[in-house]
């Protein structure tokens, strides 16, 4: 997968994508991530990415010029992943990112994440340059930075070889609508705390069936909406 992210503030990703899983899966040539600074493309002497809003109002908006100049650039540069490009916009007027979401954007070769600031972007980005709009969750943050890492790093690590155990992703919390089960590690007593006996019994198929009804319980304690809906 490649992923190109558009923003104007390129400095926060470096701390990001360069440490843990995320760092091994470019290391691995799973994913390939660009960042680019949008300022780079706009034709103002002053660099200017931004515009008083048509009607008056707080604050100032996204100009088009500059961000049609960069996803257009950057598609004319990956002319073979196209069918499989798509440009997201991060706003927080998107479909709301859930795993099931994440599982789809994951199959895609190549994304282009576009991220606002200000009061947002002029509609015509929207309408006519994005193929899809994400948010984050019900609330606002400053800018889309912080929700294009959110995004990358929730696909990357769904990508095929990136997690060193592919069953992390079988038995994790969203799988067939439940949480994960309560995990523990050594020591089997801490602080008079024992670990439920079923996991040092050694059965696998106790160990299962605990785990099972452990996932269904803190579902229904946690997130029942999980378990009437599904994620
Ligand atoms: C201050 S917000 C603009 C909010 C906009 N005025 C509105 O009410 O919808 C600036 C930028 O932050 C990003 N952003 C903020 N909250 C977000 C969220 N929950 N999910 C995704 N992106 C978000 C978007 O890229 C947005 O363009």
């Amino acid at each position: 997968m490649r992923i190109d992210i558009i923003t104007i503030f390129p400095k926060m990703f470096a701390p990001v994508l360069n440490e843990s899983i995320i760092k091994r899966a470019q290391g691995k040539r799973k994913v390939q991530i660009y960042i680019h600074n949008l300022r780079d493309y706009s034709t103002d002497k002053h660099k200017k990415i931004d515009d008083r809003p048509f009607g008056g109002g707080a604050g100032m908006v996204m100009r088009p010029e500059p961000i049609f100049s960069a996803v257009e650039t950057l598609k004319s540069k990956t002319k073979d992943l196209i069918p499989k490009t798509k440009v997201i916009l991060l706003t927080p007027q998107g479909k709301t990112l859930t795993q099931r979401l994440a599982k789809k954007l994951s199959k895609y070769k190549h994304l282009i994440l576009i991220c606002g600031h200000y009061e947002g972007i002029d509609e015509r980005v929207r309408r006519y340059l994005v193929d899809e709009e994400v948010s984050i969750g019900d609330y606002v943050l400053t800018g889309g930075e912080l929700p294009a890492m959110v995004l990358a790093d929730c696909l990357i690590r769904l990508l095929p070889g990136v997690l060193g155990d592919k069953n992390s992703l079988n038995f994790e919390s969203f799988e067939g609508n439940l949480l994960e089960y309560p995990q523990y590690t050594r020591p089997a007593e801490f602080k008079g705390l024992p670990v439920p006996k079923e996991l040092l019994s050694g059965n696998h198929k106790k160990i299962e069936i605990w785990r099972k009804k452990e996932a269904l319980k803190r579902t229904k304690q946690k997130r029942p909406d999980l378990l009437k809906k599904g994620c």
